[in-house]
């Protein structure tokens, strides 16, 4: 069938010019912060589950720059509710699988449409306050990238079912059949993007698949929202069950069940690893009916490499954008520097000077969200950059050249922090810390290849990257040394910020599968090709 024409969604300015928007937003905003804390339960074959009615455990959600206001209380599901989630995916399973691909369709469009404006500030304020983003942050992610994975999605989707087969010989029809899996796909999506869990639900769906669903805690808000959007929108009971829960629990009750068919992953690698082996493992035991797939957006460790050659202002810029935006908790984050000797005094100028114009420690609300940073997550990670940088107070080999502050007395706020060493091969270039901290080295002009080839060699990740440069040659000899160092390459442009249907968005090595988010290979892992012979 023909499908509306998909175009990205354009992203809302929010300047202080647009008093309407505002309003809108600061009604939202005291929507889920003035009627007390927002009870959230389990969906399960689209029943809800109130923890507070029954013996289950209850885990809140606060507001990571007001740790004073709870924002909601997330029912976890027990063994037996998760082994129910299974069930209702199973059962819908069986209509879903039957459910023409224009419903299917009709279902992501129109949540597209209701985010993009019924729901826009409502999705807003619950990713700001919930998952601590300031207002563009929470645009460029709760609205325009989660609407435009849905739309895409559709798109991509037709494109794959409209692919067949180009050969044939007399007498003979040959055609594909893009099944779903056999099983039920197991989605665990992150807190650092409500677009991310959004896609990770929402392409196995798109496929025919149906889904059990484990929320990342300090996103509850955000993604209960995005469930009850999706229901709106018509979602069947039982294709996308919500069982936020202790991660272990769920996991293991989950990657039990024979028709586990497809992980559907974004978090750290250290979990993705743990995941990977106890599938492997369940597979070696013959667990399984199907050999899963395994899909995962992991860690990075992801760099600006600086020729002298670059624009010193843009390439500034960017880098303060890259490393510090959404506080530096972006998978694709910039978190390493190499800028070489020639302009480097000039460069840290910059850096420094467009840092003391940013007001780190920002408490207020709801205009304080507009600020350039907020908090990070929760105290693990809080405590994690802190100690980071109490060592680096104290390492002969790194420099603090600007921030190093942090206080979380009303949230967990860390200053925009540059370190910089004098050793090629210090740990904090390699180690990552999902923070607003940038490690920088800087070269001398002459060895700009040996920094590439080092870029290259010292990192087990391959997220993202840039290089900065004007002269051509640079260019290329970057993108060649730094093939696999990064999955999204950027020339001229900061490590952040992939557009979906623009720059499709993974990495491999440590960073994980590299199925691209935004494109048609990630549908391409949730179907499960027949291959159709007919004799005429
Ligand atoms: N897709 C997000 C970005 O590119 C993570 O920044």
């Amino acid at each position: 069938p023909a499908i509306p024409t998909i175009k990205n969604e354009p992203v809302k300015p929010f300047s202080h010019t647009e008093p309407v928007d505002w309003d809108l937003l600061r009604a939202s905003l005291l929507r889920y912060t003035d009627n007390g804390s927002l009870d959230i339960p389990l969906v399960i074959n689209g029943e809800r589950i109130y923890g507070k009615d029954t013996s289950r455990t209850i885990e809140t959600q606060i507001n990571p720059g007001k740790l004073s206001q709870e924002l909601a209380t997330v029912t976890q599901a027990s063994e037996e509710d998760i082994k129910l989630a299974i069930d209702a995916a199973k059962q819908a399973k069986l209509k879903w699988l039957n459910t023409p691909f224009v419903d299917r369709a009709a279902i992501f469009l129109k949540a597209a449409d209701l985010i993009s404006t019924k729901y826009r500030y409502d999705v807003l304020a619950t990713t700001m306050l919930g998952q601590g983003k300031n207002v563009y942050q929470a645009e460029i992610d709760s609205v325009t990238e989660l609407s435009d994975f849905f739309r895409f999605n559709v798109k991509y989707a037709q494109e794959l079912y409209s692919t067949q087969p180009s050969e044939t010989s007399a007498g003979v029809w040959n055609r594909v059949e893009y099944r779903p899996l056999e099983g039920f796909v197991y989605a665990v999506t992150p807190f650092n993007f409500t677009a991310i869990a959004a896609n990770l639900i929402g392409a196995p769906a798109l496929m025919g698949n149906t889904v059990v669903w484990k929320p990342s805690k300090y996103a509850a808000l955000s993604n209960y929202l995005l469930y009850t959007i999706l229901e709106e929108a018509g979602l069947p009971k039982g294709v996308i069950n919500f069982v936020p829960g202790e991660p272990v629990l769920v996991t293991d009750t989950v990657l039990k069940d024979p028709e586990f068919s497809a992980l559907h992953f974004t978090g750290s690698t250290k979990v993705f690893k743990n995941l990977y082996k106890k599938i492997s493992d369940n597979v070696a035991n013959d667990i399984y009916k199907d050999f899963p797939r395994i899909v995962g957006e992991t860690g990075g460790k992801n760099f600006h490499v600086i020729h002298p050659s670059a624009s010193l202002l843009h390439s500034a810029l960017s880098t303060i954008r890259g490393a510090f935006e959404y506080q530096g908790q972006k998978c694709s984050a910039t978190s390493i520097l190499f800028a070489p000797k020639s302009i480097w005094e000039d460069f840290k100028t910059v850096l420094i000077e467009s840092l003391n114009t940013i007001k780190p420690l920002n408490t207020s609300q709801p205009e304080g969200l507009n600020g350039f940073m907020g908090p990070v997550i929760h105290e693990a990670s809080f405590n994690k950059i802190t100690e980071a940088i109490e060592q680096a107070k104290n390492d002969p080999e790194l420099t603090i050249i600007s921030g190093g502050e942090y206080d979380k007395t009303k949230g967990y706020f860390i200053e925009p922090t540059i370190l910089q060493t004098t050793n090629p091969n210090h740990p904090f270039l390699k180690t990552e810390f999902f923070g607003p901290l940038l490690t920088t080295y800087v070269y001398e002009d002459v060895n700009f290849e040996q920094i590439l080839t080092q870029v290259n060699n010292n990192s087990q990740y391959g997220l993202t990257g840039s290089i900065f440069a004007k002269d051509r040659d640079a260019i290329r000899l970057a993108e060649e040394k730094l093939r696999y160092s990064a999955g999204n390459f950027y020339i001229n442009d900061k490590s952040t910020g992939a557009v979906v249907g623009q720059q499709w968005f993974g990495g491999a090595r440590a960073s994980g599968t590299n199925d691209k988010a935004g494109s048609g290979n990630i549908l391409s892992r949730f179907v499960s090709i027949r291959a159709i012979k007919e004799n005429f």
